[in-house]
């Protein structure tokens, strides 16, 4: 044999191993695994080669993310639209394709907690091409390497963190509040006459801008501009959706693709910018911010294996990623409910003008808002910011009745569940903050901010957040619904309003 001989059958093993490997991924193992499935008397559209149920959910969803439904209309038709068509063909634990991967839909309660309370058994599905694109850290970590990261990130959110950052929080609500003040004066809203404003594009970058503050403090301006160039990445995520199932599809230089990796390098490289400044300043032992990245690299340098710069950067990057949208829709669907339900709007502002009066929101008031605390519970059960997550067991597990192989992705639909008229009952589509009156706990089929080890780690952060936007918009503003709003939640990685949310806004003189 000689040497082109040699070559020539090299390269037949390899395109024939790459083929059975193929082979494999697109048709005998979805096969398989669809049997498995089936076995257990579990349901789902039939496997269609490659896209699976894909093209339909696309297809689906393109038809209804415009579509606005009426407050009394339920949810999850619309915003959760194919989920809730497989489940409505055919019945709880179904399952759905994502290209060759199926993926077990969760909506019981006790299931949820189960899987949730196992994250060793239950990891994140890998590889997340979306979660790789839009952020890493400890959102996306597994095992030793994500308890190393939960350990030294806790200390950024503790009681006394959390307190220092009411004022800058509010800082940056007064802004917001003295741009739509300004709007009202220029469209003669004086003398208590009300005024149009889209308040939506304002909400969403007012928790830029506070995550931009709180994460970097005096570096915020630096912030701001990541916060605009993750606004374009989300935008950008559901056209990569489409071809998510394809591996390796992300390294294609499509226009999306290039787009996408130029503004990681854009973000990586302000990021490198903040936190070598503030090494050096460590360095010359100046004092640390007691902002959230001065306190992952404190709690990091104390650590026996401490974060790299690399690992810093992925983590900052998950601040605008986790704790940006999440708090912008839950505002967003509080003031649209204020509005709709002008009762609960006079209650609440009766109670933030008895506790704070016409003052700055100060972090023990906080903690008396009850009311405020109740609508906004019942804003995250009706608009939960995040309505799905992922899991993938790491080898084949019980689930209740079910056998679990690994190769089944759980869709944990936390967004169905909080509409289950059999858990929370008929009036499950009507606003209801007395349903959560004497708190969430017990509750076990609440879970905006899932459950278990893995539980929000800004979840405290995120509440302190809502109440002071609320609390300082109730001091200075009277709303209502302007005639052109139109209702239309719709699921793009958050629950989020697409046709803006234009609201009739009077002064308080
Ligand atoms: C209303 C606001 C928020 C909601 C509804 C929310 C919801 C959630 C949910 C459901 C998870 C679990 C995700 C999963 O396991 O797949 C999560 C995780 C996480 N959230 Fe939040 N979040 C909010 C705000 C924030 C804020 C303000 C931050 C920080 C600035 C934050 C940081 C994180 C991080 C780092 C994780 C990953 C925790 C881990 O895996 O150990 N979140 N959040």
């Amino acid at each position: 044999m000689n040497l082109s001989q040699v070559l020539y059958s090299i390269l037949l093993v390899a395109v024939v191993a790459l083929g059975v490997k193929l082979l494999n991924w697109a048709w005998l193992r979805p096969r398989k695994l669809q049997k498995l499935l089936r076995q257990q008397g579990l349901n789902g559209n039939s496997y269609r080669p490659l896209i699976g149920d894909l093209k339909d959910l696309i297809s689906v969803a393109k038809q209804e993310q415009f579509k606005p439904i009426q407050f009394s209309d339920d949810l999850p038709p619309h915003s959760f639209h194919y989920f809730h068509q497989i489940i409505s063909k055919y019945g709880e634990n179904c399952f759905i394709w994502f290209g060759p991967s199926p993926k077990l839909m969760i909506t019981d309660p006790q299931l949820m907690r189960e899987i949730l309370a196992r994250p060793d058994v239950f990891w994140k599905p890998q590889p997340d091409p979306i979660g790789h694109t839009v952020a890493g850290g400890l959102l996306f970590l597994e095992g030793e390497k994500w308890a190393k990261h939960r350990k030294i990130i806790n200390p950024a959110f503790n009681t006394d963190k959390l307190k220092s950052m009411v004022s800058v929080i509010g800082l940056s609500c007064s802004d917001t509040i003295a741009k739509w003040e300004a709007l009202v004066d220029s469209k003669g809203g004086g003398s208590n006459s009300a005024v149009e404003i889209d308040v939506w594009p304002f909400i969403a970058d007012l928790s830029g801008d506070v995550i931009s503050r709180v994460a970097f403090g005096s570096s915020h301006e630096q912030g701001r501009r990541i916060f605009e160039l993750h606004k374009e990445v989300v935008k950008l995520t559901l056209e990569l959706m489409q071809f998510m199932s394809i591996p390796g599809w992300r390294f294609i230089p499509t226009k999306a693709n290039r787009r996408t990796k130029a503004i990681s390098e854009e973000i990586r490289s302000i990021l490198t910018g903040i936190i070598n400044q503030r090494e050096k300043a460590m360095e010359r032992n100046e004092a640390v911010e007691g902002d959230l990245l001065g306190t992952l690299l404190e709690s990091s340098n104390g650590e026996a294996h401490s974060m790299t710069v690399e690992e810093v950067i992925e983590e900052c990057k998950l601040f605008y990623f986790a704790g940006s949208d999440t708090i912008s829709v839950l505002v967003i669907w509080t003031m649209v409910m204020l509005s709709k339900h002008q009762e609960w709007q006079a209650k609440a502002r009766e109670e933030v003008l008895q506790v704070f009066r016409n003052g700055h929101p100060c972090y023990d008031g906080l903690n008396r808002l009850k009311i405020v605390t109740m609508i906004l519970n019942e804003v995250l059960r009706m608009f939960p910011s995040a309505p799905l997550l992922t899991r993938a067991p790491t080898k084949t597990v019980k689930l209740g009745d079910m056998t679990v192989p690994i190769g089944v992705e759980l869709m944990l639909l936390i967004g169905e569940m909080h509409h289950d008229p059999i858990i929370w009952g008929n009036d499950v589509s009507e606003f209801k903050p007395e349903r959560l009156e004497s708190g969430v706990r017990g509750k076990s089929g609440f879970m905006p901010f899932s459950f278990g080890p893995r539980v929000c780690i800004g979840q405290n952060l995120a509440m302190i957040e809502a109440k002071i936007m609320v609390a300082m918009m109730l001091q200075r503003f009277s709303f209502e619904l302007s005639p052109s709003y139109l209702h239309a939640p719709f699921l793009i990685l958050t629950l989020q309003p697409q046709h803006g949310v234009p609201l009739l806004l009077r002064k308080f003189e």
